[in-house]
C-alpha cells in the first residue's frame, strides 16, 4: 500500500469516521447505491494544488451548476465468491463497458479502492446526462454522483459538507458538484484538508443565462490535473494567481450578492483569461484555445462595443461559456446561432 493511498484513507476515515462513532463504515447496509449530481462551471477558477494527494487547492473557487447536465451512478456491490473467475470491477459508462485499462476505468477504480470492503467488487453503470456533445467536463458531476452513491449505499447520511469534502478528493472540482446554484470552494489552510469544502450560496438569480459555445468536444489535449501541475511546476507567472483568484472570488461574491452582473461577468472574464495566460507561460505550453475560441471571444468583445452586456469564461477546453442576462438572449442567440441556453435558476 503506497504512502499516499494511506494518506488518502485516513482522510476518508476522519470524514465518515466523526459520522459514525464505534461503526464500522464500510459495511454495506444495501446492494446497491445510486447518486445524481449537477456540473458546475467556476465564475472564479481553481488552477493549482498546494497538496496533490488530497487535492488541496491554492486558492478558493466560486461556481454555478447547471440543472439538468449532469452524472447519474449507480453502485452494486459483488461478494467475491471462491469460484468467482475475475473478481474485478465493471464500469459502464454511457451503456458501454469499458476495458479495465481504460483510463477512466483506472481513475474510478483506484478511487474505489478508498472505500472497498473486503472481498467484495464494485460494478459502475455511469450516464453523462450532459449531451456527449456539450463540451462540459464530467469529471466534476461525476465524482459527485459516485459520492453520493456510495453515501447511499452505505447509508452514512453525511451532510452535504462531507460529501463534498470526499467528492474532491476524486476532482477538486466536484466538491461544488454536490450543490445547485452557486457554490463556494474555499481553499482551507489545514494540512489534513478538512476544511477544504464547498457550501452553497443561497442567493436566487432567475434572469441569469449560461450560454454553452460548443468549438470541439474531442477529449482535451493535456488533462487538467497535469495540466494545473505543470503550470505550477514551470510557470512563474503562475505566483501571481493564487492571490488574485482569492480577491476575484471575494468581488464575484459581493457581485451575486448584490446582484450586479457587470462586475459579476467581468470578473469572471478577466478570471478565465489570467488563468490561460498562466497555462500558456507553462512550459511545455498549454494552449487550449482552438481559432474559433478566439473567434467567439472577439464576437462577444464586438457585442459588448454594441452596448450587449455578455462576457465569456472558459475552463481547460477550448468551448466558451457566455454569460449575460435573460434581456439578451434574442441578441445572443441572433449572434451565435445555435448556441445551448441555460437558465440556473429556471430550469
Ligand atoms: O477538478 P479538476 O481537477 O478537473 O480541475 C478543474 C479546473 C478548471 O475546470 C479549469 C477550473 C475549475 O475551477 O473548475
Amino acid at each position: 500500500m503506497s504512502d499516499s493511498f494511506q494518506r488518502q484513507q485516513r482522510f476518508v476515515h476522519q470524514v465518515i469516521g466523526h459520522q459514525l462513532p464505534n461503526h464500522n463504515k464500510l459495511a454495506p447496509l444495501k446492494r446497491q447505491g445510486h447518486g445524481i449530481a449537477p456540473v458546475n462551471i467556476a465564475l472564479s477558477k481553481y488552477w493549482g494544488k498546494r497538496d496533490t494527494i488530497l487535492n488541496l487547492p491554492m486558492n478558493g473557487s466560486v461556481s454555478i451548476s447547471l440543472p439538468g447536465l449532469g452524472t447519474e451512478t449507480t453502485l452494486t456491490l459483488t461478494p467475491i465468491s471462491e469460484n468467482s473467475p475475475h473478481p474485478i470491477d465493471s464500469v459502464q459508462l454511457n451503456g458501454e463497458s469499458l476495458s479495465d485499462d481504460n483510463p477512466f476505468c483506472i481513475r474510478l477504480t483506484d478511487f474505489l479502492e478508498l472505500f472497498r470492503p473486503e472481498n467484495h467488487t464494485f460494478t459502475i453503470h455511469t450516464h453523462n446526462t450532459v449531451p456527449t456533445a456539450a463540451g462540459l467536463a464530467s469529471s466534476a458531476s461525476g465524482y459527485a454522483a459516485l459520492v453520493l452513491a456510495l453515501n447511499d449505499l452505505f447509508q452514512w447520511q453525511l451532510p452535504p459538507q462531507k460529501l463534498s469534502l470526499l467528492a474532491r478528493l476524486g476532482s477538486g472540482s466536484a466538491s461544488r458538484s454536490l450543490y445547485s446554484g452557486f457554490a463556494i470552494w474555499h481553499k482551507g489552510e489545514q494540512p489534513d484538508g478538512l476544511d477544504s469544502y464547498a457550501e452553497p450560496i443561497a442567493t436566487q438569480w432567475p434572469e441569469l443565462c449560461i450560454g454553452l459555445v460548443k468549438v470541439d468536444v474531442q477529449q482535451k489535449p493535456i488533462s487538467s490535473t497535469t495540466g494545473m501541475q505543470n503550470t505550477v511546476n514551470t510557470c512563474d507567472l503562475y505566483q501571481a494567481w493564487p492571490a488574485q483568484a482569492e480577491k476575484n472570488m471575494q468581488t464575484i461574491l459581493e457581485a451575486i450578492e448584490q446582484k450586479n452582473f457587470e462586475q459579476l461577468g467581468q470578473t469572471a472574464e478577466h478570471n478565465a483569461l489570467s488563468m490561460h495566460a498562466t497555462m500558456m507561460a507553462t512550459w511545455p505550453p498549454i494552449v487550449y484555445w482552438q481559432p474559433e475560441s478566439l473567434a467567439a471571444m472577439q464576437t462577444v468583445w464586438h457585442l459588448r462595443k454594441q452596448g450587449i452586456a455578455v462576457y465569456f469564461t472558459m475552463d481547460a477546453g477550448p468551448n466558451l461559456k457566455l454569460l449575460f442576462l435573460e434581456t439578451q438572449k434574442p441578441a445572443i442567440q441572433q449572434a451565435f446561432g445555435e448556441t445551448e441556453v441555460i437558465q440556473p435558476f429556471k430550469s
